[in-house]
């Protein structure tokens, strides 16, 4: 499969199965929701996909190869993230957050700017400048990020992982936060996305949200999928009523 595969995932924590033989499909073209309780085990999950914490067992394949070893490796064989809390350079400009994840991109060689040899970093700026473009965050480049309220910052970390040209995305909680305006352009450029190919693992709490945007939902419980479809279907099960009492 072209998106990102996940096998038999599994991590402990004491005496808590986190994640507990979750078998998790991304497709490119499509954004994938994976929703569930508080504790669930949905960042535990992310966390291992991207290398952040390590797996007690399982397989994760990214467009068919195995995807393995620290973040970093990760982030150049073209997964990109965000987190559920928050982490940005606070100290440094919106662009200039957007242009370290350019420089996390796929065949990029930072090496090449640093003994100045003509390259990539050019292509790379106007990357970035699209980027913030299409997050409506260009008015806003050469602000420092940590002087942004909350749901601007979430966009700027969308800004950098989007910046790195990734093939699959996951996104913790990426509405939280966000105003009515941004929620509806953060949704239009997801599925934009989706549109032009890329695999789209959606974390989230706003089921109105998620069903404005996916394509698909996970229902996760204490560890374990329990449940898996077109959102609609996946929310209109008991066990999803009886966790989103009130909002689905
Ligand atoms: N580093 C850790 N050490 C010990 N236990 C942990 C650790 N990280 C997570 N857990 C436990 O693993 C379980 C899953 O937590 P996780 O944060 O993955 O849930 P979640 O689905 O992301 O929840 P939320 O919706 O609140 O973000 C919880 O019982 C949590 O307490
Ligand atoms: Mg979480």
């Amino acid at each position: 499969m072209s998106g990102l595969v996940v096998r038999g995932l599994r991590r402990r924590f004491g005496g808590v199965a986190a994640v507990d033989g979750v078998d998790l499909d991304v497709p490119a073209g499509a954004v994938t929701a994976l929703i569930g309780p508080n504790g669930a085990g949905k960042t535990t999950l992310f966390h291992c996909v991207t290398g952040l914490d390590a797996a007690d067992a399982g397989t994760v394949t990214l467009a068919g190869r195995a995807l393995t070893g620290p973040p970093h490796a990760r982030a150049r064989a073209g997964l990109a993230w965000t987190f559920q809390r928050i982490e940005l350079f606070t100290g440094l400009t919106v662009a200039e957050n957007a242009q370290v994840g350019a420089e996390n991109r796929r065949g990029s060689r930072s090496w090449a700017k640093l003994v100045g040899l003509p390259g990539p970093w050019r292509v790379e700026g106007r990357a970035v400048d699209s980027v913030l473009e299409r997050l409506g965050l260009a008015a806003l480049a050469d602000v420092p990020a940590g002087t942004l309220p909350t749901g601007t910052m979430r966009l700027v970390e969308l800004a950098r992982a989007l910046a790195a040209e990734p093939v699959a995305l996951l996104l913790d909680e990426p509405a939280s936060g966000l105003d009515d305006h941004q929620i509806e352009r953060l949704a239009r450029v997801l599925r934009e996305l989706a549109v032009g190919g890329l695999a789209i693992l959606l974390v989230e709490h706003d089921m109105r949200f998620v069903r404005g945007v996916a394509d698909f939902a996970h229902l996760m419980i204490a560890g374990r999928v329990e449940a898996a479809g077109r959102p609609d279907e996946v929310l209109a099960a008991p066990l999803a009523q009886e966790i989103y009492v009130g909002e689905v």
